[in-house]
């Protein structure tokens, strides 16, 4: 029962805990299948996906590629990180059309903002209804983008802004998440079929 709630952050701690229940469940979250532009290296855009894309993501839709995945539903959230005027450029492309956009971006990934594009932290703003929706949900598979997957698995696992951004979420992997109510998040666990993964990023390291 909610008594007197008055103000903004009141209403707004009302909100989530009327979405957040203790069932046991598991989310399941997985990135597309791989894209002709992932294929190509190339960032962001709407492209086909490849004959192995095609692949996984039809195994994807039926549960077959895990064993023992099971979800009641299925979830896409469309959206990825606006990479405004690099979209569908290559890292190497990016270096050579707008150096200084990268040594930018290496210095404050989570808060950079590709020209006419968004950060990460922006795109966190934009989850919030996803993560109210996944609060809500029973057995889930989210179907989403590397930079929404490595918010929300942030989000789960309560990872900082900094390490955020660097969150590895390999293709055809599909990462099962198990939280348990008044326990600490518990870990991602990988479930891969052998040789299917695949992840073209730079790590951390190089960028330093
Ligand atoms: O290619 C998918 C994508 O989500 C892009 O939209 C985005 O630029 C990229 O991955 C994020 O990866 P990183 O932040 O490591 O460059």
């Amino acid at each position: 029962m909610a008594n007197r709630v008055q103000g903004h952050v009141q209403s707004r701690t009302v909100y989530y805990l009327m979405n957040i229940h203790v069932t046991p469940r598991s989310i399941y979250l997985s990135r597309h299948g791989e894209s002709q532009l992932n294929l190509r290296g190339r960032i962001g855009g709407d492209s086909e996906l490849s004959p192995r894309g095609e692949q996984v993501g039809t195994h994807l839709g039926t549960g077959t590629h895990l064993g023992d995945g099971t979800w009641g539903e299925q979830m896409g959230t469309g959206t990825h990180l606006g990479d405004g005027v690099c979209e569908e450029m290559t890292y190497e492309e990016i270096q050579e059309r707008y150096p200084k956009e990268l040594a930018l971006r290496d210095q404050d990934k989570y808060r950079y903002r590709y020209p006419k594009g968004e950060s990460y932290e922006d795109l966190v703003q934009r989850l919030e209804p996803v993560i109210m929706e996944l609060e809500r949900q029973e057995n889930v598979l989210v179907i989403c983008h590397q930079a929404v997957m490595r918010c929300l698995l942030a989000y789960f696992l309560d990872k900082s802004a900094d390490e955020l951004p660097y969150l590895k979420c390999p293709l055809h992997t599909v990462l099962k998440l198990t939280p348990v109510a008044y326990e600490p998040p518990s870990k991602a666990r990988p479930m891969t079929r052998p040789g299917w993964a695949t992840n073209r990023h730079r790590p951390r390291s190089e960028r330093d």
